[in-house]
């Protein structure tokens, strides 16, 4: 099926605390964007819609120069929560998609296999995510006291990109939207409106860059020896 991988890089990056949008943060000399599409390029080719912060189009331009008449890329302004972006990106895709991948510029190490993975697991009526077990030991609390430990053989933790049918995951934006609703995570947004999906096995450097911490992460993970 023709697929096409939105990339939701419209975020401010507030736990970052950097001052400059979170995609645009410096890695190695290299932006977390500039990472992700790494990732991206190194899939099986698909259509590749970017979203990005308002008054950034052209930031983005130069992580997007490199890429030329390679693959075509849209690149759309977002929206104030992460699934108003992936709606405008939705809105930009051409008409002969079938298969829709959403996917996190935070995720900027997310390696090309996980990308295929995820495309190859959506059906017709099936979306697919990637996910991990879950290493923590987990509490339920009421307040400061702990009631319970939680099961975590039935847990596993989301990542992206996540992958659905194109007219399904349009008619659940279209849903949520009339509904009020917002969600974080487009499978939740997918489910919510009855839709089925599998997960496929995560990969742990697809972690999503979030705080100062998870960025030296990725400095090290890409460049050990200078940890
Ligand atoms: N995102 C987006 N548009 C938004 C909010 C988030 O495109 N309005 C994107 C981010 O750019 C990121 C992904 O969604 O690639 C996951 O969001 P998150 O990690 O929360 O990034 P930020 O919102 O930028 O960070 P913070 O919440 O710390 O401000
Ligand atoms: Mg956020």
């Amino acid at each position: 099926p023709t697929t096409a991988i939105i990339i939701v890089a419209a975020g401010s990056g507030t736990r970052l605390g950097l001052g400059v949008p979170k995609a645009f943060a410096d890695i190695d000399g290299r932006t977390v964007l500039a990472h992700a599409l790494d990732g991206v390029l190194a899939a099986r080719p698909m259509h590749v819609v970017l979203v990005v912060p308002h008054g950034h189009e052209q930031t983005a331009a130069a992580d997007l120069a490199r890429i030329g008449e390679e693959r075509p890329v849209t690149v759309v302004v977002g929206g104030s929560t992460r699934q108003q972006s992936v709606a405008a990106g939705l809105a930009a895709l051409s008409e002969d998609v079938e298969v829709v991948l959403v996917h996190d510029a935070a995720r900027a190490l997310t390696p090309s296999a996980q990308i295929d993975a995820v495309a190859a697991a959506v059906t017709a009526d099936t979306g697919a995510i990637p996910a991990l077990a879950v290493i923590d030991t987990l509490k339920r609390v009421d307040g400061d006291a702990v009631v319970e430990a939680v099961d975590r053989s039935v847990l596993v933790a989301a990542q992206t990109p996540q992958g659905f049918p194109r007219a399904a995951l349009e008619a659940a934006y279209a849903r949520a939207a009339a509904e009020g609703e917002d969600h974080t995570d487009d499978a939740a947004l997918f489910a919510a409106a009855g839709g089925a999906v599998l997960r496929v096995p995560g990969d742990e450097r697809a972690f999503k860059i979030t705080t100062p911490a998870d960025l030296h992460r990725a400095r090290m993970l890409l460049h050990p020896a200078q940890g």
